[in-house]
């Protein structure tokens, strides 16, 4: 661990994972479509392809994911969201670490797509951003993805302020060799804005 807390472990101590699961476990039974980034994620993908859900949390895109046919790996730092995910697909790979360490994981690189869903970029410890996406960045094949998906704003994120600028991210993505390639307003893919609060951004390490 880098020794600093992620945000999301100052919001909720740790103790979040059976309430977060209840509260998608709620949207699912009232008719919301809870599968918006699996389903995103899934049109980017070629059959049975390795996916990275990096803060995968209670793993439900992971667990998705790996209904679609493909194959996933969940990392998370928070071992009460991580106890539901091995509750709910026992047989998948689950593992605790800090993505600010992900190489200490021993994880076979070469995914060919990263995510990183759920407001996870924005809820990392301050300072960590671009140590972290330089982790996700070089667990990419060349010509891999990396697909975020994050507040940019009060409305759309769970604290005060937003902790960094789109511009920033797009710095941070740079610095780790990724090119942008599509950003949209919505997973379900409504166009992009300044201003709009939410960016989906896909990234992707150049081939070669
Ligand atoms: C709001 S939850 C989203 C979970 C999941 N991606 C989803 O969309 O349902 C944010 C997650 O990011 C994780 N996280 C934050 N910082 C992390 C870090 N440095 N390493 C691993 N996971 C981290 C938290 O533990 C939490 O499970």
């Amino acid at each position: 661990m880098t020794g600093q807390r992620d945000r999301w472990a100052e919001l909720t101590g740790g103790q979040a994972g059976e309430e977060y699961a209840r509260r998608f476990a709620r949207l699912a039974a009232s008719g919301h479509d809870v599968h918006g980034e699996a389903s995103f994620c899934a049109a980017l993908l070629t059959p049975a392809s390795r996916v990275l859900d990096a803060g995968c949390g209670t793993g439900r895109i992971a667990i998705r994911l790996a209904e679609l046919g493909h194959h996933c790996t969940g990392v998370d730092v928070d071992s009460s969201m991580l106890a539901v995910a091995r509750r709910e697909a026992p047989a998948q790979d689950w593992l605790l670490g800090d993505l600010a360490r992900l190489d200490d994981l021993g994880l076979e690189p070469g995914f060919d797509l990263v995510l990183a869903a759920g407001n996870v970029i924005p809820l990392l410890a301050p300072g960590t951003g671009a140590t972290v996406v330089g982790q996700l960045a070089a667990a990419l094949r060349p010509g891999g993805l990396l697909v975020t998906g994050m507040g940019l704003d009060a409305a759309h994120l769970p604290l005060d302020e937003a902790p960094l600028t789109i511009a920033e991210f797009d710095q941070w993505c740079a610095g780790a060799g990724l090119t942008p390639r599509e950003r949209w307003a919505t997973w379900s893919g409504d166009p992009y804005h300044d201003g709009g609060g939410y960016a989906v951004s896909v990234h992707t390490r150049p081939a070669g």
